[in-house]
């Protein structure tokens, strides 16, 4: 085993899906707060009013707000080293587009971070992971408006100065390539987007009423990769020793077969979902194939100016970073097997195994997408900044949960990472997918879980909140203690 010295082991959380405390403090409402839950076989339901006697799973989540301290405890208890949480920007700027911030939300994210550096954990902040503020979607339709920019970077410079020397590794948005998707949750949680007719009709409306309208989507993925450049070039100019990274949610494809058609069709969903948003990111340039593929289907480009031409160059990323759950094959033929998956689904893969909410599983997977990612980007360091497995919980009567299943995928997963590592990937640290168990971001659910520590809440707004440790939590620690060695 060849973990560095140092190696950044940890968890992962976002605030939407842990803190609850939906409007306190000054909070405003943030696209998630607006979202009812679903299941595997249902989609969930957007209102464009908060309905009464609805439930709606991150009002009060798992109340991280309130809980902070007791979790961080647990965090540290297993030996963290880094914990990667959002600020969401909802708690600083409540509408997206005040003149002030607001000082509570501000003392409440240095009051976590100090919480953490009090255990020797440093945290590492991702600015925006489908947090945005809803009034930016009401009024703006999100980063389909470029004026939405100006907002973000003012959020993030905000952050910056605040927490500069208490916070030194930065993501600028969770899984940037959600807006390449077409799928209306992952554009309204990526982009703050959605259509002007679905935003006029009569709502709760579930999301697979929703239309897609891929001019739009494109010209706001555009404004919002070069308000990541802005922000990592602002965050620089703030403070030079930030590391400020980007984030893509890799799922990593295969051919469904060796027949050249699917061949061809494999490079061209790999190049489109895994590769552009990070090249432009890394290499400062949109990609040639990115320039034809949207011209051939008529995207009209005029929305990228000459100016932010300048700022794509400039505001290159410091590492790379990627969530990583699944594998999904490609296929030419129509008519091929599907399988669900992260956000977006794909073709079955026979050799693989996949989660009760159909996610395939496959940590050799992790491997290859390890060796590819660092042959592709070779100057930068790598981080995993979400692994992690969703799955039904038993918790016994005297609170002990024998968590086997997940076990069994972190040790085959970092058993990868290991052998990635072995053969010159230069990886830097892991953060696993909540280390305590939260709201599910695609169904909205609490009864998938993620987590070392199992919460008591479920998915009917029952449960006291209390926290048990899993059989995961003492593996887990061990894990750390060895750096890798006893997995
Ligand atoms: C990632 C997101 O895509 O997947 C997280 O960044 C999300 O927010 C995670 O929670 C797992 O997905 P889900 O739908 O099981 O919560």
């Amino acid at each position: 085993m060849s973990f560095p010295e140092g190696f950044l082991w940890g968890g992962a959380l976002a605030a939407n899906q842990c803190e609850g405390a939906y409007l306190e403090d000054g909070k405003g409402l943030c696209v998630p707060d607006m979202i009812l839950g679903g299941d595997q076989n249902t989609p969930r339901t957007i209102c464009k009013i908060i309905q009464e006697g609805k439930f709606y799973p991150s009002h009060e989540a798992i109340d991280f707000y309130h809980h902070y301290k007791e979790d961080i405890k647990l965090f540290s208890e297993m030996g963290f080293k880094i914990l990667r949480l959002s600020i969401n920007w909802g708690r600083i700027y409540p509408h997206g587009d005040d003149l002030e911030p607001n000082e509570a939300g501000l003392q409440f994210y240095e009051n976590v971070f100090d919480e953490c550096l009090k255990y020797g954990i440093q945290p590492m902040v991702t600015l925006s992971h489908y947090e945005m503020p809803w009034h930016l979607v009401e009024k703006y339709q999100g980063f389909y408006s470029r004026e939405v920019i100006d907002f973000f970077i003012k959020y993030a410079k905000t952050c910056f100065q605040r927490y500069q020397h208490k916070v030194k590794y930065w993501l600028t948005f969770n899984e940037i390539n959600a807006g390449t998707m077409g799928d209306p949750l992952a554009s309204l949680m990526g982009l703050g987007y959605m259509t002007k007719e679905d935003l006029q009709r009569e709502q709760p409306c579930s999301f697979d009423e929703l239309k897609d309208n891929p001019q739009q989507r494109y010209t706001a993925l555009h404004h919002q990769l070069v308000a990541s450049a802005l922000a990592v070039i602002e965050g620089h100019r703030i403070n030079k020793n930030l590391m400020i990274g980007n984030m893509i949610s890799h799922i990593t494809w295969y051919p469904h077969t060796c027949h050249p058609q699917d061949i061809l069709a494999w490079q061209q969903k790999d190049a489109l979902f895994n590769d552009f948003c990070a090249d432009v990111q890394i290499r400062g340039e949109y990609p040639n194939y990115m320039i034809a593929y949207l011209k051939n289907h008529q995207i009209d480009l005029s929305y990228i100016l000459e100016t932010d031409l300048d700022i794509l160059k400039k505001g290159t990323i410091d590492f790379y970073t990627m969530s990583y759950y699944i594998s999904n094959c490609v296929s030419a033929d129509p008519h091929a097997e599907h399988i669900g998956g992260n956000l977006v689904g794909g073709v079955k893969n026979p050799y693989l195994k996949a989660s009760e909410w159909g996610w395939q599983i496959d940590p050799l997977g992790l491997k290859y997408t390890l060796k590819a990612v660092a042959s592709r980007y070779p100057h930068i360091p790598i981080m995993i900044v979400e692994n992690g497995f969703g799955a039904v919980d038993k918790i016994e009567k005297d609170g002990s949960i024998h968590d086997d299943y997940r076990i069994e995928y972190f040790r085959a997963h970092i058993q990868a990472m290991s052998e990635a590592i072995d053969e010159g990937v230069p990886l830097i640290g892991y953060t696993s997918w909540g280390p305590i168990d939260i709201v599910s971001a695609g169904t909205g659910q609490f009864y998938k879980r993620y987590g070392f520590i199992y919460v008591d809440r479920n998915d009917d707004g029952t449960g006291d909140l209390s926290r048990y440790k899993k059989d995961s939590f003492t593996w887990y620690k061990k894990v750390i203690e060895t750096n890798g060695e006893e997995i």
